[in-house]
C-alpha cells in the first residue's frame, strides 16, 4: 500500500513568486505544488492533501483532521515556525514523522528566524533550497515512514 502524505504551507506561502522575490525566487505557488504533486507519483507516495492557511488555527485543524490517515507531513509554517508553541503541540500530538521545511535558508537571515519552536517535536529539517526543500523532505520522508 502507498504511503500517504499531507503537505501544509503556512501564512504567506501562497504568495510564493510574488513577495520578496529575491528570497523566495520567482517560481509561483502553483507550479511548486504541481511539481510536490508529480513527484509524489514518481515517489510512489500518495498525496493526501495539499493545504494552504493564513491562519494558525486552521493549521492545527488541519493537522488534527489527518492525524490517524497519513503516515508523513512536510511542512512550511512560514513565519509561525518561530513563534507558534500552539503549532508545535499540535505536531507533537500527532505521532506522525512531520519534515520543517523553508524555501530560504532561515539561519543566513534576520536572528529572529535562527529560532524554531517546532524543529524539536519534528523528524528533520530541510531549508535553503527553494521549492527543492519541498522535495527533498518528501524523498527523506519516503525512507523513514
Ligand atoms: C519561510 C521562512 C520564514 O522565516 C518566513 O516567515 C516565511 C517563509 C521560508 O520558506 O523560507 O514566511 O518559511
Amino acid at each position: 500500500m502507498k504511503k500517504r502524505i499531507l503537505v501544509i504551507h503556512g501564512p504567506n506561502i501562497n504568495m510564493t513568486g510574488q513577495r520578496e522575490v529575491g528570497v523566495y525566487g520567482k517560481e509561483t505557488f502553483e507550479s511548486i505544488n504541481s511539481d510536490i504533486r508529480s513527484w509524489a507519483n514518481q515517489l510512489g507516495l500518495e498525496l493526501v492533501e495539499i493545504f494552504q492557511s493564513n491562519s494558525e488555527g486552521a493549521i492545527i485543524d488541519k493537522l488534527q483532521e489527518h492525524r490517524s490517515d497519513v503516515d508523513g507531513i512536510v511542512a512550511n509554517m512560514g513565519a509561525y515556525t518561530h513563534y507558534s508553541i500552539a503549532i508545535r503541540d499540535a505536531i507533537a500530538s500527532v505521532t506522525i514523522p512531520c519534515i520543517e521545511i523553508h524555501l530560504s535558508n532561515v539561519h543566513s537571515r534576520e536572528e529572529f528566524r535562527h529560532k524554531s519552536v517546532i524543529a524539536p517535536v519534528c523528524a528533520g529539517v530541510i531549508c535553503g533550497f527553494g521549492k527543492y526543500s519541498y522535495l527533498l523532505a518528501m524523498e527523506g520522508l519516503s525512507h523513514i515512514m
